[in-house]
């Protein structure tokens, strides 16, 4: 069963005619036509849809704090920065169906008396930034953007602005810091952005894939969307499946799907029938789960919560037991300190300084003492010390490595090699 993807196959979909020939827009001219803004973010809440960018928040609880004070201007800011390793879903979305992100995104504009929508784009994914100013474009000329949408009073204008390759962009307001045109540093919330986001008004950020699913949910209802995915977990998710599959691609899930499926069955297994070490189950920032833990895992919020790691932006990452952790480690400890932007000392320091003992244990120089300094920085990173989450994302990956593959790097430190004779 698909929701996002349910068209993916179908040829010229990107274009107005045919997307609309499989029904697109429909559910716009319904909410126009026949809804009251509050029935939209009702069915919506329903629905149970929560945020695919990351943090899992649900969509129409963050529409319905945004106030209803007609002085203010609010704003939707479509989060496409997609720039979390192991994640490449939003790009098949924009490049591929633009329009269920713009659908979407009027649909949520209408809702809370939004006028003005950005959708923040990864500044690498040129396709994408082209096939949306080409779907705007068309929406112009049939009256689904500008003034009078579809004859009604409701009006909307979309930009598309183009990242600049910073991860921290992504995240929500380092992104609006961005839009405002100044250094793309995250700030302290709250206030939180439905109350005083871009240019300190009224702000919904949601990520392509949320706002993607809403046609869907306004056409066919909140309780045929719950029929998808479990009771706490409705409805379905795109999964970025990587590393050394059969097949590795994007899939369209319905959420509690068991995660040794995604790899066994749709992924082909690992390539060389190699054993199974380890999965990154929601994008870099999650904890590691041993193969033993992913094997039994599926792949909703509360189950992955429940197993210690997170579903996060859907990232799956798959580790034979040819790879050492302590190389990979080094590779995420280097994207952290790389990302960090600096505001913060336990995010600025404690990346630099995570990212120095490991590549000393990898290169040789690892003293016995270093394991239990790692987890003290990792500690000291976590719990809401620092503007933004992204200390946290930095530390998960590295205190879970540690732990869970503690010989690894024991060994490396004592034999001065790895265990696996590949550095
Ligand atoms: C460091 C960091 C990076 C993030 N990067 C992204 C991103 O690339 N795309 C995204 O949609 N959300 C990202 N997020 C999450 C956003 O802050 C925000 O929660 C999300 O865009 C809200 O949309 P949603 O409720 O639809 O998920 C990031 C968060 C953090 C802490
Ligand atoms: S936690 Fe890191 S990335 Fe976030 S604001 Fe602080 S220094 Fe910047």
């Amino acid at each position: 069963m698909k929701i996002l993807f349910e068209h993916l196959e179908v040829p010229q979909i990107h274009t107005l005619s045919t997307y609309k020939e499989k029904g697109g827009y429909q559910a716009l001219e319904k909410v126009l036509k026949q809804m009251k803004p509050e029935e939209v973010i009702s069915v919506v809440t329903d629905s149970g849809l929560r945020g695919r960018g990351g943090a899992g928040f649900p969509a129409g609880k963050k529409w319905s704090f945004v106030p209803k004070d007609p002085s203010k201007t609010k704003y939707i800011l479509c989060n496409g920065d997609e720039s979390e390793p192991g994640t490449f879903k939003d790009r098949i979305l924009m490049e591929q169906i633009p329009h269920s992100v713009l659908e979407g995104i009027i649909i949520a504009a209408y809702a809370v008396d939004c006028h003005k929508a950005y959708i923040y784009s990864r500044g690498e994914y040129t396709e994408s930034i082209s096939a949306l100013e080409k779907a705007i474009e068309e929406c112009h000329a049939h009256h689904l953007l500008g003034e009078a949408i579809l004859g009604t009073k409701f009006s909307l204008d979309i930009h598309v602005f183009r990242g600049a390759g910073a991860y921290i962009c992504g995240e929500e307001t380092g992104l609006i810091s961005s839009l405002e045109g100044i250094k793309g540093w995250p700030k302290l919330k709250p206030p939180f952005p439905a109350i005083a986001g871009f240019n300190r008004q009224p702000t919904v950020v949601n990520n392509v894939e949320t706002l993607a699913a809403v046609p869907w949910i306004i056409q066919n209802g909140a309780a045929a969307y719950k029929k998808y995915g479990t009771e706490k977990s409705p409805g379905t998710k795109l999964f970025c499946l990587s590393g050394p599959v059969k097949n590795p691609g994007t899939y369209e899930l319905p959420l509690g799907f068991p995660l040794k499926d995604l790899i066994y069955d749709i992924g082909g297994g690992l390539l060389n029938n190699a054993k199974l070490k380890a999965v990154i189950p929601g994008g870099a920032s999650a904890h590691v789960l041993t193969a033993e833990e992913a094997l039994k895992v599926n792949l909703d919020y509360e189950s992955l919560a429940a197993a210690g790691s997170m579903l996060g932006s859907g990232g799956v990452m798959v580790i034979p037991d040819t790879q050492c952790m302590v190389d990979l480690l080094s590779v995420i400890a280097h994207f952290f300190k790389h990302e960090s932007c600096g505001q913060c000392t336990p995010c600025r320091e404690g990346t630099g300084w995570l990212e120095k003992i490991i590549l000393s244990i990898l290169h040789k120089r690892g003293r016995e003492e270093d394991i239990d300094l790692i987890l003290n920085i990792t500690s000291n990173m976590q719990g809401g010390r620092t503007v933004c989450a992204l200390a946290d994302a930095a530390a998960w990956p590295v205190e879970s490595f540690v732990k869970k593959f503690r010989s690894e790097f024991e060994y490396h430190i004592k034999n001065k090699r790895c265990h696996l004779n590949v550095h």
